[in-house]
């Protein structure tokens, strides 16, 4: 095959890098990424977003240059949206996550671990998943929308729903709408709390190390 054809992304990537090189050149800038890691938060409230076709192919687009074992690209993807779609899927989600009933796109990822490396006991189309989902997830926080990721469902059901086949894993549900300036009715007292106030994180010390297990990273000053 011509090498420079191996290399030319497809047409949707170049509408995509275009419409990218178009808002840097308007001067409107997104965010900067440690920007969009502080701000992410799995919120619950949501109201909703137009879904359109660019924004489809911009959050894939994100998830497709996430790192992968030897380039597997393991992920796989379903973006179900329009009232129709979404109503068939919520019987799909746990009686505690209703509030993502308000979603207005919810992502089915799914993988199979033939799809990735296997090097003994590490499968590694679980790790892809989630670099891809997070790249994602980093992407929505900066067109100013929620991606808050769910374990929460009946994998049948979803399953049933959206025909992924037997042999793969589904891993998470992406719910995708903007933060709803209100509380949803439907969330718990704890959920409520969690709306503003970030749950807390383990300490430096207790996850992370300084060139031996157990070692806590820079034990005196940075750790937090
Ligand atoms: C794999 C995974 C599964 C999760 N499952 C649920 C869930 O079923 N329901 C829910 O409300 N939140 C769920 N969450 C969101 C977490 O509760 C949330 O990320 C965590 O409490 C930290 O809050 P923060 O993301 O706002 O910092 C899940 C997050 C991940 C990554």
């Amino acid at each position: 095959m011509d090498s420079r054809r191996a290399f030319a992304p497809p047409f949707e990537n170049i509408y995509i890098e275009n419409l990218r090189i178009a808002e840097i050149e308007r001067g409107r800038r997104g965010m900067d990424v440690i920007e969009a890691i502080e701000t992410r938060r799995a919120y619950r409230s949501l109201a909703p977003v137009e879904i359109t076709p660019e924004l489809l192919a911009d959050l894939a687009r994100c998830a497709q240059l996430a790192p992968s074992c030897n380039n597997n690209q393991p992920w796989r993807f379903i973006f179900i949206h329009g009232p129709e779609a979404l109503a068939a899927f919520h019987p799909a989600l746990s009686a505690g996550n209703g509030w993502a009933k308000a979603a207005s796109l919810i992502i089915a990822v799914f993988s199979r671990k033939e799809d990735d490396c296997l090097i003994r006991d590490r499968e590694y189309h679980l790790f892809g998943d989630g670099l891809a989902t997070a790249f994602l997830i980093l992407r929505a926080m900066e067109l100013g929308l929620v991606a808050h990721p769910i374990a929460g469902y009946s994998s049948k059901k979803t399953r049933e729903i959206l025909g992924i086949p037997e042999e793969y894993q589904i891993i998470t549900l992406i719910n995708i709408g903007r933060h709803a300036e209100g509380i949803n009715p439907v969330m718990s007292s704890e959920q409520i709390e969690q709306e503003s106030v970030r749950p807390e994180r383990k300490t430096f010390a207790e996850f992370a190390f300084e060139n031996r297990y157990g070692v806590p990273l820079a034990s005196s000053t940075i750790a937090k």
